[in-house]
């Protein structure tokens, strides 16, 4: 059973989805600590309800580094073994991913490497794409540009709003999410030399 630390910034549905999948008997891993950089965080009372110990480590008068080392040393505290941002706005420093690397996992809603960054639904939609989703990865220093450990794709269609693409991507975020937690926890997935590695 891995004990795994969500950090997040906002509402909390993947950390939701998450909850919800590690209470399956059989899940091969379970959350142990959740951190937000915002302490107005939707996701923290989410996971107050779900009885998990939660921790505010606010960002602002710190460097990237001091900060992400805060985290690390709550994340160790508590024997995290597994590493999953869900809607966590700060871009970690080099060094935390160095921490953490084949131990760290993003989801994102696209199709990486197509459209990294922010605004996504936004330039999908604008560039006329036909197909969107999301996708789970290893985190790299590089934003958005690490592994693909598991995507899941739903259409765009004709007079999508920004929002009404993202609630459909959302859908598959949440089952996609805990399918690739499940496949690193297990250690079906690895990262090697810069690749997502599976085996069994
Ligand atoms: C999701 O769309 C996720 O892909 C992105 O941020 C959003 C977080 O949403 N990284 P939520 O807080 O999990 O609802």
């Amino acid at each position: 059973m891995k004990k795994v630390g969500v950090l997040i910034s906002g509402r909390g549905s993947n950390l939701r989805a998450l909850i919800a999948a590690t209470r399956i008997p059989d899940f091969p891993a379970r959350i142990v600590l959740v951190i937000s950089n915002i302490a107005e965080a939707g996701g923290l009372a989410r996971a107050t309800e779900a009885g998990i110990q939660t921790c505010c480590i606010p960002h602002h008068g710190k460097t990237r580094e001091a900060f992400d080392r805060e985290m690390d040393v709550q994340l160790k505290q508590a024997g995290v073994e597994i590493v999953c941002l869900a809607g966590f706005m700060r871009i970690l420093s080099d060094w935390f991913t160095r921490q953490w690397q084949g131990r760290l996992i993003n989801i994102h809603p696209s199709l990486l490497p197509a459209y990294k960054g922010t605004r996504v639904h936004e330039r999908v939609i604008a560039a006329g794409e036909a197909l969107s989703g999301a996708s789970v990865h290893f985190v790299v220093p590089e934003l958005d540009a690490g592994p693909v450990i598991a995507q899941g794709s739903v259409p765009v269609h004709p007079g999508d709003s920004p929002d009404v693409l993202a609630a459909r991507v959302l859908t598959v975020e949440h089952q996609l999410y805990p399918a690739a937690l499940r496949l690193l926890a297990e250690g079906k997935v690895r990262l090697e030399q810069g690749l997502a590695v599976f085996s069994g």
